[in-house]
């Protein structure tokens, strides 16, 4: 069982409820994000749960303070049992603006903030011959939605590059999990309006959790959500316009 975990954007939502649930078995958990007062409080409560956090002030935009966080946590756990590349915006491509500020953003967050993650721990996890990389993609990587296609086309990047990954790595024992959840009840979808099969952060990380324990390699969640891809994907375009 895992017990030394790494979680990027573990400072609210799907990334902190990561953090209880690994805490109630036992974990040292890394938690990593921008805002280090809220990666404290959520600390305070993953002691209170069992396990043990340390806490790492991280922009996952920023490769060497990536670096640095990981090697931090590695030596002091001698190790690394599971990362968890979670952190990540959404937002609107901002296309009328004639300015790509905004869309690069999101692109840089959600793929090179995943690299900048992971990689750092491959090399440790090669030598124990053992680990699990994990994540955190969308449905959105399935569906050419309006207005979001740098988060779509993140979204598709992380999920390809994961099953890339796999196959390089599975030689020495790693496990790359890739996650693609439907809309969950966090701060990301506040202020979103329409959202089918909307999911309790709880119960999501319940159904991540487990799937990451069952090996599985990609996993689409809420099962609704999965049925609805291969309809969105013929879906015509007038359509698909209708949405946001
Ligand atoms: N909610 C959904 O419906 C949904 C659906 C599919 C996929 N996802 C994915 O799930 C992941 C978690 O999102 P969430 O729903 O839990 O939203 P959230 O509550 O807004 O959490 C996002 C986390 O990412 C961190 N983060 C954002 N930018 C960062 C940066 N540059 N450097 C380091 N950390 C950063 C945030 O921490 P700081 O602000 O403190 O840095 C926060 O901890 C994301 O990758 C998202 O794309 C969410």
């Amino acid at each position: 069982m895992s017990k030394r975990i790494f979680i990027s954007g573990a400072s609210s939502g799907i990334g902190e409820h990561l953090a209880y649930i690994y805490s109630k078995r036992g974990a040292i958990i890394g938690l990593a994000a921008r805002r280090k007062e809220k990666l404290n409080t959520v600390a305070d409560k993953c002691r209170e749960l069992g396990g043990n956090a340390y806490v790492y002030q991280v922009d996952a935009k920023d490769r060497l303070t990536a670096k640095n966080a990981a090697d931090e946590f590695m030596s002091k756990t001698d190790g690394i049992d599971m990362v968890i590349a979670n952190a990540g915006i959404g937002g609107h491509d901002d296309l009328m603006s004639g300015d790509s500020t905004a869309i690069n953003n999101i692109i840089e967050t959600n793929v090179l903030g995943v690299t900048n993650t992971l990689i750092p721990f491959i090399p440790t996890m090669k030598e124990q011959q053992n680990g699990i990389l994990v994540n955190i993609s969308s449905v959105a990587s399935f569906i050419r939605a309006p207005y979001h296609g740098g988060y779509a086309g993140a979204k598709i990047n992380i999920r390809l590059m994961a099953d890339s990954w796999r196959l390089t790595l599975s030689k020495y024992n790693i496990q790359v999990t890739t996650i693609c959840p439907g809309f969950i009840e966090t701060a990301m979808t506040a202020e979103i309006k329409k959202m089918p099969f909307l999911l309790p952060v709880e119960t999501a990380v319940e159904k991540i959790v487990n799937a990451i324990d069952r090996g599985k390699k990609t996993f689409v969640f809420p099962w609704q959500m999965k049925m609805m891809i291969p309809l969105l994907r013929i879906m015509p375009d007038k359509l698909l316009r209708m949405f946001d």
